[in-house]
């Protein structure tokens, strides 16, 4: 079921409280714009109108230790999607999408959990459309416009993503490593130097690894370092 929205604070927000009142796996709550969209680390994710952001309710026969496996079907879904209208992307460790350097769409994953399996996951995407960035993203963002000639049929665009994430999604269940095939291939991260910050360090490395419960393994000198999230640049 598809419950849509010319407005709400945040589809993750709203997908959270439906879920808890029993919302079924499948469910997906979309908005044209968000008032308070939500990125990682508690950041503002910039929603206005001509943006496609959604977020779908999952209940996965699935150990919470896994749940990265859902961002990652995401981010294939989307340069897949991508794809399909010839813009070229790569994901980028832990959650975004990025087209020549520049972010293009992000992925917030949030889990409930019981007992060490998830209960429910909302996996929530914000992929630049026809919208318009404000200035102080200019250089660090794009949208699916800026990078062509003209504007995109965002419900067409929807559409086509909810599709990839369907098929990728039915796929993980059968198989987890063709995902994780998959998306290692679509980041192109595997021996780049990379800086990493975490919330109070800060890493420099090669990419070895993504290892099976997301993390990223890092070459650093001598020693090897796995690191759970953190903010990647590349070097
Ligand atoms: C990030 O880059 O840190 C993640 C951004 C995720 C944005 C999407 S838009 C739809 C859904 N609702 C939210 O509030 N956030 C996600």
């Amino acid at each position: 079921m598809i419950r849509r929205f010319d407005e709400l604070p945040s589809t993750n927000s709203y997908a959270r409280q439906i879920a808890e009142k029993g919302a079924e796996e499948g469910t997906v709550v979309r908005a044209d714009i968000q008032t308070h969209g939500r990125g990682r680390r508690d950041r503002v994710w910039y929603s206005e109108r001509g943006g496609v952001w959604f977020s779908m309710i999952l209940r996965p026969d699935m150990k919470a230790k896994d749940g990265f496996f859902l961002t990652m079907v995401s981010s294939t879904a989307v340069v897949e999607t991508l794809d399909i209208y010839g813009i070229g992307s790569r994901v980028k460790w832990p959650n975004d999408v990025f087209v020549d350097g520049k972010k293009i769409c992000g992925v917030l994953s949030e889990f409930e959990t019981l007992d060490g399996k998830i209960t429910y996951a909302v996996v929530g995407i914000g992929l630049n459309v026809n919208n318009e960035l404000p200035e102080y993203l200019g250089d660090i963002g794009t949208t699916m416009k800026q990078l062509s000639d003209g504007e995109f049929d965002k419900n067409e665009v929807f559409e086509k993503l909810l599709d990839k994430f369907t098929e990728n999604y039915n796929l993980l269940l059968r198989s987890r490593e063709t995902i994780r095939e998959k998306w290692t291939r679509y980041s192109d991260m595997i021996d780049k130097m990379v800086k990493v910050n975490t919330e109070d360090e800060e890493f420099i490395g090669a990419v070895v690894d993504i290892d099976l419960e997301g993390r990223l393994v890092l070459q650093s000198g001598e020693e090897k370092k796995t690191i759970s999230t953190g903010d990647l640049e590349y070097l």
